[in-house]
């Protein structure tokens, strides 16, 4: 298959996702992150020790620490001041492989295209690196192979604002020029990450039956965090999957249920609707059609997460 590069914004459901590819054969060849969740230098750091943890070695190159023209955002208020919701630290991480995330992947698909061969991505954070590349250099789109996103809605109902979902509203710009881009996309929106969970009841008796590890210190730390959040802003006492979501999707298409055919696109004007996404399956947008995931096999999606805590690359 095609080489996978992960590109996140390093926050509490990033690390999870992270951790669903690790352990379900789908590591990433390489990882760019993006300023998001957190900014960009704790996003870099949150990434690093979640390979520290897995006891991985992935290169990670730190991207933009900026959207392309609005001011920065982040959402701490969710993730914590650390981003990784105060989970316990592995004691050294590897240093970042370099500080040209965007840089990186131009040239990783520049380079794809000239062999005759495309790279995946995953990118669940803000859209920023990739559009920046795109600016760069437009051709490059020869060398992406399936380009898989979370975020953005279909009804229109945000999580940051009411219209608007954290990872579009994060860069509105960004996201506007990947969807016009021609790339083969995959778009895991705001609402199946609402629609798939479990209930924390299940998920506290799941890591009480695990021994002792750092790595399950590590992912129930994230969990916890997780569902304490969820229940603040919901009210549902469940764990979601959002990011995980989206790596379940590349780790095997298979466990899409349902999807929807439709051009997206991203309203730019400041005001309520700043950052909201525009579905249209009639294709009058005029953007290139994406595959939006509707509905996904929840006991299979539950199975990856379950790998990816009982997991240990010093045992694999
Ligand atoms: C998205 O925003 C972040 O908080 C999550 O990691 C996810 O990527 C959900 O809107
Ligand atoms: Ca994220």
């Amino acid at each position: 298959g095609n080489k996978l590069i992960l590109d996140t914004d390093g926050g509490v459901d990033d690390a999870q996702a992270l951790l669903m590819l690790l352990a379900n054969g789908k590591a990433p060849d390489a990882i760019t992150t993006v300023f998001g969740n957190v900014g960009l230098e704790a996003a870099t750091r949150n990434i690093l020790d979640v390979l520290a943890v897995a006891g991985v070695s992935i290169p990670v190159h730190a991207g933009a620490d900026r959207p392309l023209t609005q001011p920065v955002v982040d959402a701490k208020y969710i993730h914590g001041e650390d981003g990784l919701g105060g989970a316990p630290r592995p004691d050294r991480a590897a240093p970042v492989a370099g500080n040209d995330g965007v840089m990186f992947l131009r040239e990783s698909f520049r380079a794809a295209a000239a062999r005759g061969e495309r790279i995946d991505i995953l990118m669940i954070g803000p859209l920023t690196n990739l559009a920046l590349a795109l600016r760069l250099e437009p051709g490059i789109v020869a060398g992406i192979g399936q380009l898989t996103i979370m975020g953005g809605t279909v009804n229109g109902r945000g999580n940051t604002t009411p219209a608007a979902e954290f990872n579009i509203y994060a860069d509105p710009e960004a996201a506007s020029v990947v969807f016009g881009a021609e790339i083969e996309t995959v778009v895991v929106p705001w609402e199946p990450c609402t629609t798939h969970f479990t209930p924390a009841s299940e998920m506290l008796a799941l890591f009480a039956g695990l021994g002792d590890s750092a790595e399950r210190r590590f992912s129930e730390a994230l969990a916890h965090h997780a569902m304490k959040m969820t229940k603040g802003w919901s009210g549902q006492d469940v764990f979601r999957f959002v990011d995980p979501l989206a790596a379940a999707v590349v780790i095997d298409p298979s466990i899409v249920t349902g999807t929807l055919e439709a051009s997206m696109d991203v309203a730019l004007a400041p005001g309520l609707t700043r950052g909201m996404t525009v579905v249209d399956p009639s294709g009058r947008l005029g953007t290139p059609k994406v595959t939006i995931v509707e509905t996904a096999d929840l006991g299979r999606l539950e199975a990856f997460y379950r790998a990816s805590i009982t997991w240990s690359a010093a045992q694999a």
